[in-house]
């Protein structure tokens, strides 16, 4: 038996079939389409494609970024892809595929936490948090072994907790939210900010940005702070001081024993990690007086979200 899983992201969709044991063995990717409905006519014709090589396919796991409803098919609101407003994304994909087999769709985050459940860091773990730290920021919240997803479906969406009242405007429509201050994007307004304040500390990200503010990615600031970058090195504090922050709200609710820190930045490992774990000690409640959640980075990489789609479709 096997899955199709497809994580649909704002520039690439990428689909793999899964065996029994989640791992992939084959894979596509494309360019994500601007109308929403030749996204559905692309996973549509991949399946055709795929049933050709696995005639025994089970169910497609989508794994997408937005607002999920509890009946695991509908999106209600994505600031990636604006058509999806109370979008039967399984519906448009059944109707194509004749209903050969079901959709499940679940939050994109939500897919690559579990994935990290089931086969990364989270493994063994009773209570885990996981947060992607990528464009936006993504949760997911395993309690008691089970992915929590709320009575309407819209639990973990914690990269918009408000923690600045009135702060910086939010892609969600809302101010002040988590995101604003830990997410890729976050990293380099942060890096931005910091090389107009301080043009003489500014050299090697001007240099890795040939000059051009606006052209600085994510990446550049990375490998400026693993170099020792004081500006570099900066942004990431700032980050992580924000992540530190968002994970001592979330243990105020939660209390899970680790938090798995997942997206393309964890890749720079405790210069993101060290200040997040600082921040979270210091402004988690009765601190000195209770025992602390692990911070780990994210280990099952690039794929969790496809894996954790497959898996959850099955269930
Ligand atoms: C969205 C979430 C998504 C996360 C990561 C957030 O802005 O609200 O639904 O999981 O970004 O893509
Ligand atoms: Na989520
Ligand atoms: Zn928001």
């Amino acid at each position: 038996m096997h899955t199709m899983a497809v994580d649909i992201g704002g520039t690439k969709i990428a689909i793999g079939i899964c065996d029994e044991d989640d791992s992939i063995i084959r894979s596509w990717t494309i360019p994500t389409p601007k109308e929403a409905e030749d996204i559905d006519k692309h996973i549509a014709a991949t399946y055709a494609e795929a049933k050709k090589s696995y005639s025994d396919i089970a169910a497609i796991g989508i794994s997408a970024a937005g607002n999920i409803k509890e009946d695991r098919r509908t999106v209600t609101f994505s600031a990636n892809i604006p058509a999806w407003i109370e979008y039967d994304l399984s519906g448009h994909i059944e109707d194509l595929i004749d209903r050969e087999v079901p959709v499940i769709v679940e939050n994109d985050a939500n897919c690559a936490g579990w994935g990290e459940y089931v086969h990364g860091a989270g493994q063994g773990h009773t209570n885990m948090v996981a947060l992607t730290v990528g464009t936006g920021l993504g949760g997911a919240i395993v309690l008691n072994g089970q992915l929590y997803r709320g009575s309407f479906g819209m639990a973990a969406e914690l990269g918009h907790i408000p923690m600045v009242p009135d702060g910086d405007f939010c892609g969600c429509g809302l101010r002040g939210c988590a995101e604003r201050y830990t997410s890729g994007n976050a990293l380099e307004r942060f890096a931005r900010s910091a090389i107009r304040r301080r043009p003489e500390d500014a050299k090697r990200l001007l240099e890795l940005c040939n000059g051009d503010i606006d052209e600085l990615r994510g990446k550049m600031v990375s490998q400026a702070a693993k170099e020792g970058d004081a500006l570099g090195l900066y942004a990431f504090n700032k980050i992580g001081e924000w992540l530190g922050r968002t994970m001592a709200s979330i243990s105020a609710v939660l209390d899970p024993d680790i938090y798995v820190i997942g997206g393309g930045v964890v890749a720079v490992g405790d210069i993101l990690l060290d200040p997040a774990r600082a921040a979270y000690k210091r402004f988690l409640q009765a601190s000195a007086y209770r025992s602390h959640a692990d911070i780990v980075p994210a280990t099952a990489g690039q794929d969790a979200g496809l894996i954790g789609a497959a898996n959850l479709a099955l269930r």
